[in-house]
């Protein structure tokens, strides 16, 4: 049986066994879940021995397991390493939006809703049933290593260290990631460049404790103020993030790029449909796609601080909390983001209050060539699979640890990604669609089936 017949005559089963891995609740950011955690990459562990591959183990770190998995049957071929991770985000939900449990995956007109369903159990699954389908034919035309970790929505603290120290084991001709989005299904997209990170904390320290903002309101500085002031001077009224140097190293696009970047406008009615505003925000001088793509933000995530349960409580609290993340474009450097941050947020400090500047994790931005054979098999793969051809696209979300394929591997990347714009990823209702699952492994298996032609 070829591999395509195989994936056809297998799909009930495939549909059924990512069910089971999305019942696993593998939230990797809060600590009650590392069980859940643990019991997904074995999961991983036992279902790639399953289908074939030879050599299979989890690697303890400090954090979550690293689950690694090869076969290297396909001598004098090319040796693909294929990345996934099977951590996904909390499923909270304060508007109470989700229609179907997260952790009880549900087909509904021909989607699969589930945390994790798409971002990234899904596409790792696609990848690995790819793989299935190839071994179980007997027609495996390349070399294949999995790397899929549990810690991508935290950061991935603990690849960075394990992909120095085991820079061999990991060594490949190209690096496949199946963790981003399309267009569309008819109309496929492959990305070219992610947004780096830097996440950051900072918290203001004000009195020892709350005091009675009767007593003292007048004569102590109100943590919470100063907070507020500090973030409120990141940005202009224009969207332009006022942090000295922050755009010193950003690339411009020459106009080709742009031109091409251009083609694949973000539309005012995608606006409306995926985020229910009418208007937009950010620097006017870039088209919405370019906000996204090749320019950085600084953003607020979150912040903590002083009384807000019920009722009223007339304090000066002690204590406020912001987290920021910035995303990064080609050239800025994570590291030098923060120093930035840093050193601003130094001079907007005043005297009457401790302000402390935390960074968290950090990712590098990449940009992968289109030019190379690699990219040409991808192109072909898609049209094969979908039936159009892809165009080029940059994604505003980051997989932190893909710069270090890279740099540290060197070896060339690809992201091969099968989500949809509408999937709903880190928000209720994620949902993969069955035939970006169905049509992804088949784009998946002819790649492979180029690429091992290479020599
Ligand atoms: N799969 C996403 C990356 C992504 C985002 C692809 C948007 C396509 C569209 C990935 O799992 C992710 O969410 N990454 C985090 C990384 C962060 C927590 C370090 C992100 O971008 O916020
Ligand atoms: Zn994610």
């Amino acid at each position: 049986m070829n591999p395509y017949d195989y994936l056809e005559a297998h799909r009930e089963e495939f549909l059924e066994e990512l069910k089971d891995l999305l019942r696993i609740p593998s939230i990797s950011t809060l600590s009650e879940h590392k069980p859940d955690v643990q019991r997904a990459a074995e999961w991983l562990r036992d279902h790639l021995m399953a289908i074939g591959m030879t050599e299979t183990r989890l690697f303890p770190t400090a954090g979550n397991p690293i689950v690694y998995a090869e076969w290297l049957g396909a001598a004098g071929a090319p040796t693909v390493l294929i990345y996934g991770h099977y951590d996904v985000q909390p499923a909270d939900d304060p508007e109470n939006q989700w229609l179907s449990d997260p952790f009880e995956p549900v087909v509904r007109d021909g989607n699969l809703y589930a945390r994790g369903s798409t971002d990234d159990k899904g596409q790792t699954l696609t990848q690995i049933k790819a793989v299935q389908s190839l071994l179980a034919s007997g027609q495996m035309p390349v070399n294949v290593k999995f790397l899929i970790e549990g810690e991508e929505e935290s950061g991935s603290t603990n690849l960075y260290p394990f992909i120095d120290e085991h820079a061999d084991l990991l060594r490949a001709d190209v690096a496949i990631v199946s963790d981003t989005s399309m267009q569309g299904m008819d109309n496929p997209s492959i990305v070219y460049g992610l947004r780096g990170l830097t996440s950051l904390e900072i918290e203001v320290r004000g009195p020892s404790h709350d005091l009675h903002s009767g007593m003292y309101g007048g004569i102590v500085d109100n943590p919470l103020h100063v907070l507020v002031n500090i973030l409120a001077a990141m940005h202009d009224e224009q969207g332009h993030v006022t942090v000295p140097g922050f755009y010193d190293r950003v690339l411009t696009l020459d106009e080709i790029e742009r031109a091409e970047l251009g083609k694949t406008p973000f539309t005012m009615e995608r606006f409306r449909s995926e985020t229910g505003l009418e208007v937009p925000w950010g620097e006017p001088e870039y088209e919405m796609q370019e906000r996204l793509g090749i320019r950085p933000t600084l953003e607020v995530n979150g912040l903590v601080g002083g009384w807000t349960g019920e009722g009223g409580k007339t304090i000066i609290p002690a204590r406020g909390l912001a987290k920021i993340t910035c995303r990064l474009v080609p050239d800025q450097d994570p590291w030098e983001i923060e120093e930035l941050v840093r050193q601003y947020v130094a001079e907007l400090s005043p005297e009457t209050v401790k302000v402390t500047v935390r960074g968290l994790h950090h990712g590098k931005p990449v940009v992968v060539p289109l030019d190379s054979v690699f990219m040409r098999a991808a192109v072909e793969a898609y049209e094969f699979g979908f039936g159009a051809q892809p165009v080029f696209m940059r994604e505003g979300g980051s997989i932190p640890i893909v710069a270090s394929f890279q740099d540290v591997l060197k070896a060339p990347v690809i992201l091969m990604g099968f989500g949809l714009p509408d999937d709903n990823l880190h928000a209720p209702n994620e949902k993969y669609s069955l035939e970006c699952f169905y049509r992804g492994m088949q784009t998946a298996v002819r790649f492979y089936e180029t690429i091992g032609q290479l020599t």
